[in-house]
């Protein structure tokens, strides 16, 4: 430790003398010059002068680089403990509403209802310096698919390169869906949780229209307990993802863009047909087509982008469906969503059958593909990461 210490004081001074050199100043000339240019516009608010005394110039090197503490930001707590919030009985006696399908009604009966109660936390995860955050949606009973993205594409990193924090990764859940799954998945989470310390859990059922809901808390929860982070990768649990070439495609990027990137769909029109997953009757969202938005099986976003988001999701209701809502969110920004050949959230090729699906070359040179279970991404994981010889690197980054 001391080896090092010595090296980095060592290197400092080895930098100050060459500036002092090339800029022929005096050392107390350097030491009274304003911060380099390069400091970001927040920072330089800050009474200039750091560089003014040695003493902190020399105690606290880092202080000079490091991200502004989050000050005057609020609570810095999840401020919402109690769940009192009842069905919208205003909604009962209308036509419209009596038409719907239950699972809309349910939706909208709720719909006001936008926070909930905190019930596992982890508030360190966040601690030091967040390089990439990597947060997975998975819901209580899929404790398989959290192990091998565990054991894959979620383990985390202390540093994510030369100069980078580190990567860390949490789950976000809500409750079981079922009353007879509750008590005993409840349980093996928490053990679970205790385990590996990276499940983030509402008090919120684990439905399909309740994942805005999950969009809209993780929000929060970022703006509370994570501000500081660069960049976050939000995506299923039934994905793969490239570590690698996502950090790769990160490296020329900068925490203070409007960036989203992913699977983005333009003039994606809203599903009629009542028989599939996505359908949205009329009475739900009038106009012809969406939003651009990034498919929620995968996408990065920047940390600043994520905060600004959570703004302007509430001033928004509540959407069933939370890549679309997301998008949404991004219009009341202004902000464009950018498409990426890497990000394939419908497979690689949207013929299920297609050997392409199962070609390690392929994975290798992607971002994120959807839809793999554990199994296969055990195997696709050893394999890309295995003695693999493709014959040429597809460029797609
Ligand atoms: C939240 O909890 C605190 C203390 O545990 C309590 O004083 C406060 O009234 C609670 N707030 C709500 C909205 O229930
Ligand atoms: C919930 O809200 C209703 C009306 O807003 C109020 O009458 C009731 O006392 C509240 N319940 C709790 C437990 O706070
Ligand atoms: C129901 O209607 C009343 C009166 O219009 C309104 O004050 C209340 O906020 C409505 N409730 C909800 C949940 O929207
Ligand atoms: C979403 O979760 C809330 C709280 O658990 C629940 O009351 C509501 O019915 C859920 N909504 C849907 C559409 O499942
Ligand atoms: C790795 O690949 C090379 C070339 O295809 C092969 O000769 C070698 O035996 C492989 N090694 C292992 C451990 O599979």
């Amino acid at each position: 430790k001391k080896t090092v210490y010595k090296s980095v004081c060592l290197s400092l001074a080895l930098l100050v003398a060459v500036t002092v050199f090339q800029r022929s100043l005096t050392p107390s000339q350097f030491l009274q010059a304003p911060p380099p240019p390069t400091l970001e516009p927040q920072k330089a608010q800050k009474p200039s002068g750091r560089l003014v005394n040695p003493n902190s110039f020399w105690r606290n090197p880092k202080d000079a680089v490091a991200p502004t503490p989050v000050a005057s930001r609020g609570p810095q707590t999840w401020d919402v403990n109690a769940t009192n919030c009842s069905a919208n009985i205003n909604l009962t006696h209308q036509p419209w509403f009596q038409g719907l399908e239950p699972h809309f009604r349910q939706f909208l009966s709720y719909r006001h209802c936008r926070y909930f109660p905190m019930l596992l936390n982890h508030p360190e995860k966040c601690h030091g310096d967040v390089y990439l955050l990597v947060v997975v949606k998975s819901v209580i009973t899929q404790h398989d698919r959290r192990e091998a993205i565990r054991q894959t594409w979620g383990r985390e990193q202390g540093v994510a390169g030369p100069g980078r924090g580190a990567v860390r990764t949490l789950f976000l859940l809500g409750t079981a869906s079922k009353q007879e799954e509750r008590a005993h998945y409840q349980q093996l989470l928490t053990y679970e949780d205790r385990l590996y310390g990276d499940i983030l859990q509402w008090d919120f059922l684990d439905s399909f229209f309740n994942l805005t809901l999950k969009e809209i808390h993780f929000l929060k929860w970022f703006d509370i307990y994570c501000p500081q982070a660069h960049f976050i990768f939000k995506g299923d649990d039934d994905v793969f993802v490239s570590p690698t070439n996502l950090l790769e495609f990160l490296a020329d990027r900068q925490p203070q863009e409007d960036l989203l990137v992913g699977d983005v769909l333009q003039h994606a029109r809203p599903i009629r047909k009542k028989d599939n997953k996505y359908y949205i009757p009329g009475a739900l969202y009038g106009k012809a087509s969406y939003p651009p938005y990034a498919g929620g099986g995968g996408f990065l976003m920047t940390g600043r982008l994520a905060r600004r988001l959570r703004h302007a999701c509430d001033t928004l209701e509540l959407y069933p469906i939370d890549d679309v809502f997301l998008g949404m969110c991004l219009e009341v920004l202004g902000v464009q969503p950018t498409a990426h050949e890497g990000f394939k959230t419908f497979g690689i090729s949207r013929n299920r059958n297609s050997r392409m699906n199962k070609e390690p070359c392929f994975f290798r040179s992607m971002l994120v593909v959807h839809k793999v279970l554990p199994a296969e991404l055990l195997a696709m994981w050893g394999l890309v990461h295995g003695n693999l010889t493709c014959a040429r690197r597809l460029q797609v980054l």
